[in-house]
């Protein structure tokens, strides 16, 4: 596992006022858990209420648009959710793939609008049960990643978090192997050093994504080239989703 594990709490379209206890509960476990870096990326209409009680997690976004204003309803610019205190935006999830139709250059043009309003982004890839069974997960992911990536990116070890997430496995309580996760992070780190050179693409931190809970957390952590986790159903409470904090740690 990486140095300091970044473990990341993606509540996705869940949450209202109420769920404010949660956050304020996993940021008072957090000071006392100083080796793993922890985030919580809520709807847009709690980034704001999560960054006031937040003194010691990080807290982002889970989409951008990719102009920076203008004439479209119902949209939140990168800078709209910089301005609310996300420090980073999670782009290309294979949830926004699906149902908003994003393409890999759609992801890229809102990866570049998010680097230049400031903030860090967690880039999601992943593939299909159907591309896996035929053998192609780690050809589809590593095109998927380099088409989804901004073009240019000054210090990817500080703007760039890469998330694998199987699509298969989102919410479904199955998993990969700890060697077929393995076997995609080699993948992507190779294609980071070959992007970004040894020193930097070494640095950027890959974390696996998709039902990882409290139980499976230590073992899934364990994995080659693993540096933190994406969680969805197991963050909505500070109980399951501190366990994997701790499993971290
Ligand atoms: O962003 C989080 C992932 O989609 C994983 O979701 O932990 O509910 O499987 P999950």
């Amino acid at each position: 596992m990486a140095e300091r594990p970044y473990i990341v709490g993606n509540w996705k379209m869940n949450g209202t006022r109420a769920m404010l206890a949660q956050a304020r509960s996993i940021d008072r476990a957090a000071q006392n858990l100083m080796k793993v870096e922890v985030a919580l990326a809520p709807p847009f209409t709690l980034i704001h209420p999560v960054h006031r009680e937040a003194e010691q997690i990080g807290v982002g976004a889970q989409d951008c648009h990719p102009l920076p204003d203008g004439a479209h309803t119902g949209d939140i610019s990168a800078s709209m959710v910089a301005d609310a205190g996300a420090k980073f935006v999670i782009l290309g999830h294979s949830e926004r793939r699906q149902n908003h139709g994003e393409s890999n250059a759609l992801v890229r043009e809102k990866g570049t609008a998010a680097i230049d309003a400031g903030l860090r982004i967690i880039l999601c890839v992943g593939e299909t049960e159907e591309t896996r069974d035929d053998g192609k997960a780690e050809s589809f992911v590593t095109r998927q990643f380099k088409a989804s990536l901004p073009e240019t990116l000054a210090s990817p070890e500080e703007s760039l978090t890469v998330a694998y997430e199987p699509v298969w496995a989102i919410g479904t309580g199955r998993t990969p192997t700890v060697e077929e996760i393995g076997a995609m992070h080699r993948a992507i780190r190779a294609t980071l050093v070959e992007l970004y050179g040894e020193a930097q693409g070494t640095a950027v931190r890959i974390l696996y994504g998709g039902s990882v809970n409290a139980e499976n957390a230590r073992e899934l952590l364990a994995a080659d080239e693993v540096g933190g986790a994406l969680v969805g159903g197991a963050s909505l409470t500070a109980e399951s989703f501190l366990g994997i904090v701790l499993a971290a740690a």
